[in-house]
């Protein structure tokens, strides 16, 4: 399956997907990465892969305007699903309609809890046990749709956002290729299939 991962930072879920996907029984291929911020190191390791890139700064344009070109961009590469790794921009209705059902985004909180920002200020001001992962389905609503795998991680005494978003990223890591890859083989079983096939038929 043909995937493409947005980012707008280091990149470091996408270099986790893209290693995965080395394994010779891995599912799915990176085929893209895109980036609003053309200046994302990950493009650069991206691109050191032989994967090829798009950057674009965002900056001055309206949200569909920029949505569309960067749908042009998956749709001209043979995009198939859509993996959002630190893209920290809120899509159009357009776009995530475009790709519902065909895109998922790993965010660093047990959502439901603290969908948004400093997810991990606020799960150790809430003096919660466990702070951790979550892949879910992209819907029109932010870090909302249906999670298909999380992973929890425990947060430690004297536990800073900093220290505990570390831990995080590692289980983020270990988190986002399985998943992934799971989710592209149902979407693509003949079982899967023809259940939708049922569904609109009915
Ligand atoms: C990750 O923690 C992800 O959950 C969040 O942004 C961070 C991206 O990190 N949405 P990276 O760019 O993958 O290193």
């Amino acid at each position: 399956a043909k995937v493409a991962v947005l980012i707008s930072g280091t990149g470091t879920n996408m270099a986790a997907l893209l290693y995965a996907a080395k394994a010779a029984d891995c599912p799915y291929e990176i085929i893209l990465v895109a980036s609003n911020a053309p200046d994302a190191p990950g493009l650069k390791l991206a691109s050191a892969e032989g994967i090829p890139t798009w950057g674009l700064s965002h900056k001055g344009m309206k949200r569909d305007v920029f949505d569309a070109l960067v749908d042009e961009q998956l749709r001209a590469a043979g995009t198939e699903f859509v993996a959002l790794a630190g893209y920290m921009r809120i899509l159009s209705d357009d776009f995530v309609a475009r790709w519902q059902g065909r895109m998922l985004n790993i965010h660093p909180s047990l959502l439901p809890l603290y969908k948004g920002l400093d997810t991990h200020q606020r799960a150790i001001d809430a003096g919660d046990a466990f702070g951790g992962c979550s892949v879910h389905i992209v819907t029109p609503g932010v870090d909302d749709g249906p999670v298909l795998a999380q992973t929890p991680v425990a947060i430690a005494p004297g536990d800073t956002a900093e220290s505990l978003a570390k831990r995080v990223q590692f289980a983020e890591h270990q988190l986002y290729p399985p998943t992934l890859a799971a989710f592209v083989m149902r979407e693509r079983s003949p079982d899967y299939l023809l259940g939708r096939v049922r569904d609109l038929a009915m």
